[in-house]
């Protein structure tokens, strides 16, 4: 399925979260964590100028994530060309990544979106890293509601209740923390808890983009566990959201220190269930 946005909206986030429909890709494999790329706007096949712009900023933040680009940036931005032709990208990747997983990481999404044709704004993530590009500065902006993916993993949990209060005390005490700014890592933080009364253990994972503020951040955090109840992830042991700003991660076993969470598909809820977002479910946890 390919949906494409006609028409560049201007009035953005609010009137895109509504408005909007994704080209989206699944990258060939069929686990959960494999890359996707999810583009707004038709392919840009005229505008040789940004594409090429495009070409060269993949490659630019390929090589800025490179270990030998030391001390590691789980963060950086570039612009490559001119207005009105400038492309302009990021990467993110998960703050308990090594270096050469950071990296590995950033060439992979790279490589993902480089197969695209160029839109004017994309975004290529998996359970460990994001680039995005655009045809305009996306550094430090919020993006409020901007969720691209979201997905139950691991079995079902029997005794959810137990568990389900846990986890939302375990997330709720993040989203509190992400507003302090104290976190030793700018905009990210883990969490262990352990599940009432059994042996169980959440393990949860938080990261926002260091541009954005220790407020915002908090606020995405909260916009993306709004999606755990409703949206999925009921009585699964684990789940992950991202959004083109923060991400969110939990389960019940480890994937701390750069693991990826396992994708066991034994959950009725398991497996990815976004792409594309209908505008009308977008509107429902949107709060606008
Ligand atoms: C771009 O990244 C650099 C660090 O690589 C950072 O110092 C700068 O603030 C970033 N720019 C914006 C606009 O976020
Ligand atoms: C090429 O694409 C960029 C980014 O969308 C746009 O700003 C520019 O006007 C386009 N140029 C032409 C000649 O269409
Ligand atoms: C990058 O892609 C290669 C080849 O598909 C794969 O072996 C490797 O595990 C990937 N690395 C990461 C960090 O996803
Ligand atoms: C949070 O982001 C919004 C844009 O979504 C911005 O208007 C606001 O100033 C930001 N707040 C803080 C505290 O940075
Ligand atoms: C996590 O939950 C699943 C589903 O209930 C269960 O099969 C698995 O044993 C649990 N793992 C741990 C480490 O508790
Ligand atoms: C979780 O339980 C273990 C013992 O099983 C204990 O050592 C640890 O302090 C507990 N953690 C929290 C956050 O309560
Ligand atoms: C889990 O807890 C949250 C927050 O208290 C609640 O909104 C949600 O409905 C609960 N989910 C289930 C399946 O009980």
């Amino acid at each position: 399925m390919k949906y494409f946005l006609h028409r560049k909206t201007e009035a953005f986030p609010v009137i895109f979260i509504f408005m909007c429909l994704f080209s989206s890709k699944l990258a060939a494999s069929s686990k959960d964590f494999s890359i996707k790329t999810v583009c707004r706007g038709n392919p840009i096949t005229w505008n040789l100028t940004y594409q090429s712009n495009v070409a060269s900023l993949l490659s630019e933040l390929a090589s800025k994530s490179s270990t030998s680009n030391q001390p590691l940036r789980t963060y950086s931005n570039a612009t490559v060309g001119k207005v009105p032709d400038m492309a302009y990208g990021s990467h993110l990747c998960r703050g308990d990544l090594d270096a050469q997983l950071c990296h590995d990481c950033v060439v992979n999404v790279t490589q993902a979106l480089s197969k695209e044709q160029a839109t004017y704004e994309c975004f290529g993530f998996d359970d460990q890293c994001m680039v995005q590009y655009a045809d305009h500065p996306i550094y430090s902006l919020y993006r409020k509601g901007f969720v691209l993916s979201y997905g139950g993993i691991g079995g079902i949990i029997p005794n959810y209740e137990h568990y389900n209060k846990t986890l939302s005390m375990s997330i709720t005490e993040l989203v509190k923390e992400a507003a302090l700014g104290q976190w030793t890592r700018t905009n990210f933080a883990t969490r262990v808890a352990n599940v009432t009364g059994s042996n169980e253990k959440i393990y949860t994972l938080v990261q926002c983009s260091p541009d954005i503020s220790a407020m915002n951040c908090s606020s995405c955090l909260a916009d993306l566990y709004s999606y755990v109840p409703a949206r999925c992830c009921g009585p699964t042991s684990g789940a992950y959201v991202n959004h083109a700003n923060c991400m969110l991660m939990y389960n019940n076993q480890s994937f701390f220190g750069g693991g990826h969470a396992p994708d066991d598909h034994s959950g009725a809820h398991g497996g990815f269930v976004s792409f594309p977002f209908h505008p009308a479910q977008l509107g429902k946890t949107n709060g606008e």
